[in-house]
């Protein structure tokens, strides 16, 4: 282990927000099946990611873990998923248990970390969880670390690089210290549900990370919410809104987060597919000079967002945040020292043309955004 990963964030697939504990072999074939025969794959998504829910309540009697009744062979499926040109990853937690209740990796670190090399695996989401019964009552910064720098040491000794996902819900602040633990990410929030209020309450308040992502160690909001989830087998289409879900992928793309699909893909509709595969977006996500967008403006209901990227240029979200379409003021001298201005729709991959100082945005569809980017005007 010792090579430089996640340069950009990740992008892939995890089981959580569709199947939650009912997971298995079979599902994440399909998952990974789809992302090739849709075509996502193209578009730079790479990890099919097993989360809670593959583990046996006991361990074997060398101490190894072991996979439940639902995934026969963990090696072969890596195998599977390698064939299709695609990633691995699987979830732990540094307590005894999982959140779902499963065998964690507690006194086992090191040997779950070899295991996990044996079947090929590519990441690891790594859960609080349990382990908050063994940290002191109000853990200190270097209690909360603990736990991961006994999992980051275990992967040193490894001969395999495995992206280190931390899920401690930001607690001590972990975007100040998720790179010391060896962290390629690091959860800044409880866990997302499909609604407006949970989306946007995480979402709009990542500005207190902004200046701590960079390549290869990354904030993460949490999974995305599109197309149809359900934590279970009862599906339904996501409760946000299109335009909700327009406001999601942009403000994720922005925030320079992880993107993980957390739906059935297998049942991917045609919208949730024009969401997932616009590369002039998701190149915002995986611009390689790492920025995190930060929140350049607020007036009422309207926030305006600026990521800086490699070339030279913005991409900036115009975000309603009110319950009615409104129009806005975006002040593109702020944005850059002088001159003219290039504009261009990402969503709708358009030019909007040329403009200098106040550049007015018309017709914002409540919940809804305006992706651009804007370059300085060629001369
Ligand atoms: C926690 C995490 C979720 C998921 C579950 C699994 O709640 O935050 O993302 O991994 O555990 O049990």
């Amino acid at each position: 282990a010792g090579a430089r990963i996640a340069l950009t964030p990740a992008m892939g697939w995890n089981s959580w927000n569709c199947w939650g504990l009912s997971v298995s072999d079979a599902k994440v074939k399909a998952s990974a099946d789809a992302m090739v025969s849709k075509g996502l794959v193209s578009h730079g998504w790479t990890y099919i990611n097993i989360d809670d829910g593959w583990e046996r309540e006991t361990r074997a009697a060398n101490g190894e873990i072991v996979t439940n009744d639902k995934f026969p062979d963990m090696k072969k499926l890596a195998d599977y998923v390698h064939d299709k040109g695609l990633k691995i990853g699987i979830y732990s937690s540094p307590g005894p248990r999982t959140c779902g209740g499963f065998l964690g990796s507690y006194q086992h670190e090191l040997q779950d970390a070899k295991t996990y090399a044996r079947w090929g695996i590519d990441y690891l989401k790594y859960d609080w969880c349990s382990y908050g019964n063994i940290a002191p009552k109000n853990p200190d910064l270097e209690a909360l670390q603990k736990p991961y720098r006994v999992m980051q040491s275990a992967f040193k000794q490894i001969d395999r690089d495995i992206y280190f996902s931390l899920c401690q819900y930001g607690m001590g602040d972990v975007w100040k210290w998720g790179d010391h633990v060896g962290g390629n990410s690091w959860r800044t929030t409880g866990d997302i549900r499909d609604t407006w209020k949970s989306m946007s309450d995480i979402g709009f308040r990542q500005y207190i990370s902004s200046p701590y992502a960079k390549p290869g160690n990354w904030n993460d909001p949490d999974m995305l919410v599109v197309g149809k989830v359900g934590w279970g087998p009862n599906l339904h289409n996501t409760r946000l809104s299109p335009d909700e879900q327009y406001t999601h992928i942009s403000l994720w793309c922005l925030l320079s987060s992880p993107l993980l699909i957390g739906c059935d893909m297998s049942q991917l509709d045609d919208f949730t597919l024009s969401l997932l595969t616009n590369d002039e977006v998701l190149a915002v996500d995986q611009d390689p000079l790492g920025n995190q967008a930060k929140k350049v403006a607020e007036k009422g209901n309207i926030q305006i967002w600026a990521k800086n990227l490699e070339d030279g240029s913005k991409a900036v979200g115009i975000f309603n945040l009110g319950p009615k379409m409104t129009d806005a003021d975006l002040d593109l001298s702020r944005l850059h020292r002088s001159g003219k201005q290039t504009l261009r729709d990402l969503w709708r991959q358009q030019d909007l043309g040329t403009f200098s100082g106040i550049y007015h945005a018309q017709h914002i569809p409540s919940h809804g955004v305006l992706l651009l980017k804007v370059s300085a005007a060629r001369r």
